[in-house]
């Protein structure tokens, strides 16, 4: 089942205050929000419409976990950005970092094209978890371990809908 770990209201509260630090360290700036499907594109959509700057959006799909609840360490390029982002400012938006795989694996290869700056801005990290050295510049939560679900995240596909972030728990942790 599922268990309410941050609400709509939550969320928003924490999305104004990562963007409002975003426009702090990028006053009057171009900037090109990175979202990485699918996970991020709810986050990408609240983000960019409370950001001030001026904003372009891309998109890049990178898949690592399939459907099952585990890493599976292999981060492969699905689909690639079309702009180009060198002397650009570009945000990378991803809604949890988990091992680090995927955004070690996004952020090393952006960084071959010579940015002008490149961040990483995550809805959630679940530090515990990490496999890999990889910070989020701008972070809404730090969560312990738990498989979250909603708000772009899914379990198996599902559950990205939600409007709120959910923990999924066995019936017997109730
Ligand atoms: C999930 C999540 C992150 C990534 C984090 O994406 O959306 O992008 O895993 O895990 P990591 O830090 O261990 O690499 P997933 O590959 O499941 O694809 P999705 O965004 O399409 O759900």
């Amino acid at each position: 089942m599922l268990k309410r770990l941050f609400s709509e209201q939550d969320i928003a509260n924490t999305v104004k205050d990562l963007a409002g630090r975003i426009e702090n360290d990028f006053p009057d700036e171009e900037i090109l929000f990175v979202c990485l499907l699918k996970g991020s594109f709810i986050f990408t959509s609240d983000l960019v419409r409370q950001v001030g700057n001026r904003s372009r959006i891309d998109f890049m799909r990178v898949s690592s976990y399939g459907n099952q609840m585990a890493t599976r360490g292999n981060v492969e390029i699905v689909k690639d950005l079309e702009e180009d982002i060198e002397g650009r400012n570009v945000i990378i938006v991803e809604d949890i970092i988990d091992s680090g795989l995927t955004l070690t694996r996004v952020r090393d290869l952006l960084l071959t094209r010579n940015p002008k700056a490149l961040r990483i801005c995550a809805l959630i990290d679940k530090r515990c978890r990490r496999e890999v050295e990889i910070e989020g510049d701008y972070v809404g939560f730090t969560i312990d371990d738990g498989f979250v679900v909603g708000y772009g995240i899914d379990y198996a596909e599902y559950h990205r809908n939600l409007p709120d972030i959910c923990v999924v728990v066995k019936e017997d942790e109730v």
